[in-house]
């Protein structure tokens, strides 16, 4: 990894190599063979964060799975119903299946913490959350997260699906945002 990159007007230094990362992936697509042998159950990720996270993570799957990705968008809706996700293709009927939602990132909890209900709503059978990264400092909406590859502290990171205003994406490993 090189020692430091620039993304727009910000600095970032090395965090977590794509070897690195990769081995924890493994790990936890391993609990999930495992927490799921003898079921079907469905993938849905939410892009755009966590499209490369999902593409290793499935490599590593080797029970009979479906997988949908999905986009959540946010809007402002009346005064009184405040900010509203909608989320973009979801069109699986999620009734009496297994869901394991995957994200790459849970900061403050708020995306998913409005997003749930709606998959709650369904009556899905079960219902788990793998994610990347986890900032549990940052944390303050309540969500019940299953499956963490890491816990980090609350500093702003870039790379593997993760963007700063969007660019950053495309690196095989974590960034993370510079101390001046
Ligand atoms: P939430 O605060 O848990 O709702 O997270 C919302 C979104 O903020 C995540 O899905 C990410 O897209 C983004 N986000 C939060 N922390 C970071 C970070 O350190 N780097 C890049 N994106 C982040
Ligand atoms: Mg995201």
């Amino acid at each position: 990894m090189p020692d430091i990159i620039q993304v727009h007007d910000k600095y970032f230094v090395p965090y977590l190599s794509g070897e690195e990362i990769m081995e924890k992936v493994k790990e936890l697509a391993g609990l999930i063979n495992h927490d799921y042998e003898g079921k079907r159950p469905l993938f849905i990720s939410i892009l755009n964060g966590s499209f490369m996270f999902s593409a290793d993570l499935f490599k590593f799957i080797t029970i009979d799975v479906e997988i949908c990705f999905i986009k959540l968008a946010s809007y402002k809706g009346t005064r009184s119903s405040g900010q509203i996700i909608t989320a973009i293709g979801l069109d699986t009927d999620l009734t009496g299946r297994d869901i394991i939602i995957v994200e790459d990132i849970i900061d403050t909890g708020k995306t998913l913490n409005q997003f749930l209900p709606q998959v709650i709503n369904q009556q899905p059978s079960s219902l788990k959350i793998a994610v990347l990264l986890h900032k549990p400092q940052t944390t303050i909406y309540p969500v019940k997260i299953d499956y963490t590859c890491f816990t980090i502290p609350d500093k702003f990171v870039v790379g593997y699906g993760l963007d700063y205003n969007g660019l950053g994406r495309n690196f095989s490993g974590l960034y993370q945002l510079k101390e001046v």
